[in-house]
């Protein structure tokens, strides 16, 4: 296959970008998506050129570093799928490939297609731990979860932190991630006692980000490679409802801090 690029090209945060043509020649369909821009790499660095900059790890769909915007699309044109399990043989020969960063307020480009997701982190480390001393893995039957509550918190827990949702959606908001990141504790018994207090800080950290609001546009589920659906923030919000109206600070109820 030969195919013709349009990478977005950025030095770092504070220059101006541009997309830049690059023609693929030789592809093979059965080259993963960063498989084909390693081979454009290794042409551009024997030529002295600076390689094109894109974050991977896993290339399995599993650590989420790996997403870029592909003609348009978050992760590009097939569904559930990331980046790197993207193959060439989803795209026909001769075709025109835009590939762009994610483009949102809270992920700022660090070079070419890599942007900081670490406001991410920051609203993970916000919601804080769970108190209950886990220890040994307890008998299967010890704690007993509803198998619905054990399924949907495994569906949460499916999120790979990738940032689709938040690049997808037109107000940016990254309310599919942290709705999934709270349910996952919340749905379980283990994540009862911070429950409260994990939903109101992981809400505010989110907004202090300058992440926007859901407005129901529902890209987010659609780009979300893995499929988490928009049920989990109307989850949240009514957690974060309840427990604005109900939540005590240890200090304000008598306890210690
Ligand atoms: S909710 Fe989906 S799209 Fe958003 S970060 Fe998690 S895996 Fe990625
Ligand atoms: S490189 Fe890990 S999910 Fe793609």
């Amino acid at each position: 296959m030969n195919l013709v690029l349009y990478v977005w090209r950025q030095k770092n945060a504070q220059s101006a970008g541009q997309m830049v043509r690059y023609d693929a020649k030789n592809v093979s369909p059965d080259m993963s998506f960063l498989e084909m821009l390693d081979v454009v790499n290794e042409e551009l660095i024997a030529k002295g050129e600076d390689p094109i900059a894109f974050d991977h790890d896993c290339r399995e769909g599993i650590c989420g570093s790996c997403g870029v915007m592909i003609n348009g699309q978050a992760h590009g044109p097939k569904k559930a799928t990331t980046t790197c399990q993207l193959h060439m043989r989803s795209f026909s020969d001769g075709a025109e490939i835009y590939i762009e960063p994610w483009r949102a307020k809270a992920f700022p480009v660090i070079k070419d297609l890599v942007v900081d997701r670490s406001s991410f982190d920051r609203i993970i480390q916000s919601g804080g731990y769970i108190s209950v001393s886990t220890g040994n893995a307890a008998d299967a039957n010890a704690l007993p979860v509803p198998k619905s509550n054990a399924d949907r918190a495994m569906d949460a827990a499916a999120c790979i932190g990738c940032g689709a949702c938040v690049a997808s959606c037109p107000n940016g908001s990254a309310m599919l991630f942290t709705s999934a990141k709270i349910a996952h504790l919340n749905l379980l018994p283990q994540g009862q006692p911070e429950r409260k207090e994990r939903v109101l800080n992981m809400v505010d950290t989110m907004d202090a980000e300058g992440f926007g609001s859901c407005t129901n546009h529902r890209e987010c589920e659609a780009a979300c490679p893995k499929e988490i659906d928009i049920d989990f923030i109307a989850r949240m919000n009514r957690d974060y409802f309840w427990a604005s109206l109900t939540y005590q600070k240890p200090s304000a109820r008598g306890g210690g801090e």
